[in-house]
Formats: C-alpha cells, structure tokens, sequence
C-alpha cells in the first residue's frame, strides 16, 4: 500500500463557496466559452491542435496523437524550435521593442530586454556554446540564481537543440553532482556567486567542489561575473561577459527539434534516495504551455506578467520563460526576497511594473496574510487583473485573503494544480467561464482527464477521498511516459489497481471530488514532503543525515507548518547519546552539504530507538502522526511499543 491512506485527510478539507468569474475579467478573458470542456472531449485527441495553433512549426505534424500509444507521439511528424518561438516570431511580427524580460535584481538593480535585446544575446550565447563544443543533444547544465543569463543561456541551448538542466542555485555542491552525473553533462554554466539574505554566496565554488566530484570531466564551464568579483578563471572556464562579446552581433539558425525530441530535463524528488530525471519534450511541452498561459493565467501579448517562483523548478520554466515568452508578453524576473528591504517588497514591484498578472504559491501568500493587509493597502495595485497560485493546497481562508486584499474582489483566482512530471497545468479553473470554489483547485482542464478512484481502482463518491489519476496521456507527458508503460499501474508499488483504463498515470496525490467534479487536492500519498511548495524526498534527506558521524539511524517526516504548509521533522538515533548539541549542528551541516540549507529540517528530535514494525521497517506513519499530534491509529504491528513514550514532542523552531 502507498504509505499513507488517503481517506485519513478527508477530514482535513473545507471548501469555501462558490465564487462567479467577475464579468469585467470575463468580458476580456482570452477563453469565453462555456462549451469548452465539451468540445475537447468530443474531439479527443484532434482538439490539441488548438494547443499546437499557438505556435509556428518549421515543419507540421502529421498526427496530433500518432499510434495508439504507448508510444504516445504528440505531434507526430512535426519540429519546430522553442527559441524561434519564445523570440524570433516576435521579432518577426514587428515587436522588437516589446520588453520581453523585466529583472529587478537583489541590489535595486532592473534591466529591460526587449525582444530584440534578446534575440540578440540568446544568438551571441548560443554562438558561444557551439564555439565551446555544444552540439545538438548535449545536456547543459545551468546552475544559477534568478538573473536575466539563466532564460537568456535556456533559451540559447533551446536554440541549438542542446536540452538545459537547470539545477536551483541554491541546492549543494553534492546535489549538482549528482544531477550532472546523472545527465552526463559536461557542460556548465554558473556565476561567481549572489546574494541571498544579504550575504554572498560563494556559488563558483560549489560549482567547483561539486566537478571535483564528478566521475566524468567537464569540457567547459561558463561563469557570469553576478558580485563583481570574477575570481581568476582556469583553461576551461569562460566569463560569459567575454564570450558574448567575443560572438558579438553573431546569428546562429534555430535548430529544427522534433516535437518528441528533448528541449530539457529537470530532476525531482521522488520516494528514492536520489533524484529523478524528468525529461520534457519540444512540440508536446511548449503547446500545453502556451494554451494554459493563455487559456488559464490569460496572458495577452501586452501584458506584464509576473511569476514569484524560482526558475529553479517547473514552474519557472514554463511559467516564467516558456509559457509567457511563447505568447510575446513581458515576463519578470526578480531576484530578491519578497520581505527585503521592506515587506512591502512585492507590492511595490507590482505598482511600478504595472504588472497585470501575479502568479505565486501558497506559502508566499501565508506569510503575506501574516505581515499584514497594511503592506499591499500602501499600493496601488489595480493594474492587476488575475491572481494564480501553484505548488500546494491553498486553505479557504489564505484564498479570501488573496482575492480581497491583492485582487480586491475583482481578479478572479486561479488555484492550479499540476506537478513536475506532468510539465504544464492539469487541475484548476477557466477564469473567464468557471465558478471559483475556495480550497478547491477545480476540474480538469479541457483536453485533460482525470479520476480520483479509491484502493481498488473504482471511482470514489463525490467529497470520499481517494488516489488523484490522470486516465488519458496529455501533451506536456515527459518522455518517459512516452515510451515506456513502466510508471503506472504498478501493483507491486501499492498503487490502485488501474487495468480498467487503457492507461493511467497516478500522481501519488490524494484528492476529493465533489457533486460539480471540482477537484480538492489532499496532499501526497508517498514518501513526499512539501515544503513550502517544494518537494523532497524523506529518503534523500535521511540518506543525508545517516551519512553524519554519530548517526545510527534516522527516519524523517512532514507535519504541518503554519507558514511553509508542510515542515521537515527528523527522529534521530545517535550512536551514543553524549552530545547531542554538537550531533545537532553537524546534522544540519550534513544536510546542507547534501541537498541545501532549503532541505534542513524544522525540528530534530533524538530518540534511543525507532518505532519499527516486527520486520524491522521504520514506522514513518506514526511518527508523522507523533509529529502531527495525531491519534497514533493501529499500533498492533510494532516490535517496540515502548519506544512511543519516549518520543519527545517536536521543538518550535522560529524560522
Ligand atoms: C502539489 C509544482 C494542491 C501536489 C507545479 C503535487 C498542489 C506536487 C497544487 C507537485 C495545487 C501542486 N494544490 N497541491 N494547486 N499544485 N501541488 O513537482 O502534491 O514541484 O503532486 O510541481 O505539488 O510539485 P512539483
């Protein structure tokens, strides 16, 4: 069985009612027709095109969906390039002077590119990675915080087919080892360091203790001078400064890319130790992206639209670069802390940028409600005109808090559910068609299908709660659901028996549905923490902590969090009980080392043993419900009762 039984977060739900799409949005909204849904179902897989429409193909596609799948080829017999069309169409259409990218740096510091600008570096960097040996193919590595070179070297390897794998600037010097071996990249690029909180990070040196470590060799590695003091570069390693202008007003022809072919790869936790690959495609990935950037944050071409996320994640590539530039709007970068100088940081952005609309995660918006509504009520924000969310559950009562005091009542709120794997969003509202339900992502998008079904694979009644499956393959699937039936309906894995689908892909999210088919989404049934909208692996993070001097043995856990949703708590066995302050910081330090300060856990508690079942498996259950404050449930299966009293309650920690 998953680790978890989704019926015991039924309880835990509460759904706000419904709210209309206000008709001022709805009279403008990029998608207005009810019929929508319907449409798409009836013309299932044909309706994609609708997708496919949003972009210009080098050469059409033959088949929307070829073959009966699996293989699934969307697009079949299609290419384009994702470059040509995040920036050349554009060009093209004679919007040069458009801004495509607006960045407001950690310093005060803001750049405009306008499209121009950035079909002009995007073809000088490209030119420079070519010069450098990249060929089509070729997995780059990007390890850099949110500056204007992370889209400007993406959208460059797009160019010359080279699939990027951004790994989040803040992860360790052992995390971006273990990603570049895994890709086999030989290729990086990275800066000399940032700020973060104020203090410098020293990113060109993790970048060269995490080389030190790799089994192959890297051919080159590109450093861009972001603090100012460049430090003296070896043989194989460039400033990007030198090497754009070394290539200036140099062209370089898109590449044409299959639609199935790699554009890039991004890795994620899963319930293994290490990360998991996920590699998403070129036609496929950018249609379903650009449709929901239309269709569900109704980004128009003008607009200035504005993502909080990290680009280190999913939601930066396709809503920050790929989704927004596909459709010629202006996108913005900002590099700081939404706290810094003052917490009205984010608020002030949106006044002078007039951005028209926000999208953010759940966690942001808790810790907005807990400053205060005096922060956003010193601005104007009425250029905003749809607010979104992503990464986590948003309860009711965060909801209300966004629509009033940001949307002002008048934004419609767009709760979107989707997850690295499926590349683009899944779950959520049409802003200009659906009822809002507040704490209720939605129903599926149209073109999308989904059931929430219980252990033996049936549909659950509206409000039971049960295993989130998507039933049909989408366009933005990764390539290894393309090719291969191995990831779904995987008994041995304790997922839901699934043979009545022709294919089903479980999410491992549990989930309600009510009379309206609106989604409430419950929370992950695997071994999956969210933290603050971003997710880790207990088996990475114990694997990091077992790896500690005076460790014997450690079982991590999630337990609510009033800011982050979830927090990281770890049970700790140390070899011998002497020094557990020591123990503490270099378990910390450990963590660090291994994944990133972002992975430490809230709350260490050491334990002389562990709850474990008679067959010697860590009891993870009861001790989330330890850490939850929970009733412990069935205990008949545990080896050490005793061991439960010794339990300590978790710390508080202040963070
Ligand atoms: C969770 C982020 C509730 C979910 C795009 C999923 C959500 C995981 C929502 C994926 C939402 C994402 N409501 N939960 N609107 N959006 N999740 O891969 O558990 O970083 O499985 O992708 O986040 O996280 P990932």
């Amino acid at each position: 069985m998953p680790s978890e039984d989704p019926a015991a977060r039924s309880a835990s739900a509460s759904v706000g009612a419904a709210v209309a799409p206000p008709p001022a949005f709805a009279e403008q909204a990029n998608v207005t027709a009810a019929s929508l849904r319907e449409e798409f179902a009836e013309n299932w897989p044909a309706c994609w095109e609708r997708a496919a429409d949003l972009l210009d193909w080098r050469d059409d596609y033959e088949a929307v969906l070829g073959g009966d799948g699996p293989p699934f080829r969307w697009f079949e017999g299609g290419s384009l390039n994702a470059s040509y069309n995040c920036i050349d169409r554009h060009v093209e259409a004679g919007r040069k002077n458009q801004v495509a990218l607006r960045w407001a740096g950690r310093l005060g510091e803001s750049r405009a590119y306008t499209y121009l600008d950035l079909h002009r570096e995007v073809n000088e960097f490209a030119a420079a990675l070519r010069a450098l040996g990249v060929e089509e193919g070729d997995i780059v590595t990007l390890y850099m915080p949110m500056i204007p070179e992370l889209p400007v070297a993406m959208l460059a390897c797009a160019r010359i087919g080279a699939p990027h794998s951004v790994v989040f600037a803040g992860f360790s010097a052992d995390a971006l080892a273990t990603r570049m071996e895994s890709a086999d990249s030989e290729y990086l690029v990275t800066c000399d360091g940032y700020y973060r909180r104020g203090t410098p990070v020293h990113q060109k040196s993790k970048a060269d203790n995490a080389r030190v470590e790799l089994d192959h060799s890297v051919e080159a590695t590109v450093v861009v001078d972001r603090l100012g003091d460049q430090p003296p570069l070896d043989d194989d390693e460039y400033d990007y400064e030198r090497l754009v202008r070394q290539h200036h007003s140099a062209t370089v022809d898109p590449v044409p890319r299959d639609a199935g072919d790699m554009l890039f790869l991004i890795h994620t936790s899963g319930t293994t130790g290490e990360p998991t690959g996920v590699r998403h495609t070129t036609g496929g990935y950018l249609a379903q992206t650009a449709w929901t950037a239309r269709s569900v944050l109704d980004i128009k071409p003008e607009d200035t639209y504005w993502c909080s996320a990290d680009i280190g994640w999913i939601t930066g590539h396709s809503y920050i670069v790929y989704g927004p530039l596909a459709l010629g709007a202006t996108t913005m970068l900002y590099e700081g802390a939404p706290d810094y100088p003052e917490k009205d940081r984010v608020w002030e952005l949106i006044e002078r940028n007039a951005v028209d609309v926000f999208y953010t995660a759940p966690t942001a918006i808790r810790a907005f409600m807990k400053w205060g509504a005096e922060y956003p009520e010193s601005h104007d924000l009425s250029s905003l005109r749809l607010l979104g969310t992503v990464g986590e559950p948003i309860n009711p009562r965060a909801w209300k808090w966004y629509h009033e005091h940001i949307g002002n009542g008048e934004c419609p709120v767009v709760d979107t559910w989707w997850q690295t794997e499926t590349g683009a969003m899944m779950v959520t509202t049409l802003p200009g068609v659906d009822d809002m339900k507040p704490g209720s992502a939605g129903r599926p998008l149209p073109g999308i299908s989904v059931e929430v079904v219980d252990e033996d694979g049936a549909p659950t009644d509206p409000g039971e709660a049960g295993y989130l499956t998507v039933d049909k393959p989408w366009p933005a699937m990764p390539l290894s659901m393309v090719e291969d039936t191995g990831w779904f309906a995987d008994h041995e894995q304790g997922r839901p028996p699934l043979d009545r689908f022709d294919w089903a892909y479980f999410t491992e999210d549990a989930a309600a549905v009510d009379e309206d088919g609106y989604i409430t989404l419950l929370g992950r049934v695997d071994d999956v923490i969210n933290v603050s909208g971003h997710r880790f692996g207990t088996m990475e993070i114990e694997s990091a902590i077992t790896a500690v001097e005076g460790v014997a043995e450690a079982a991590v856990v999630g337990a609510p969090h009033d800011l982050k949703g979830e927090a990281i708590y770890a049970y700790v066995t140390p070899v011998n009980a002497d020094d557990e302050a020591t123990l503490r910081e270099r378990i910390v330090a450990g963590v660090e080392d291994a994944i990133g300060p972002i992975a430490v856990p809230a709350g260490i508690v050491f334990t002389p043993d562990l709850p474990k079942t008679r067959s010697g498996k860590i009891m993870r259950r009861l001790l989330g419900a330890v850490a939850r404050d929970d009733d412990l449930g069935d205990i008949s299966a545990l080896r050490n009762p005793e061991v439960i009293g010794e339990l300590d309650p978790i710390p508080e920690r202040e963070d």
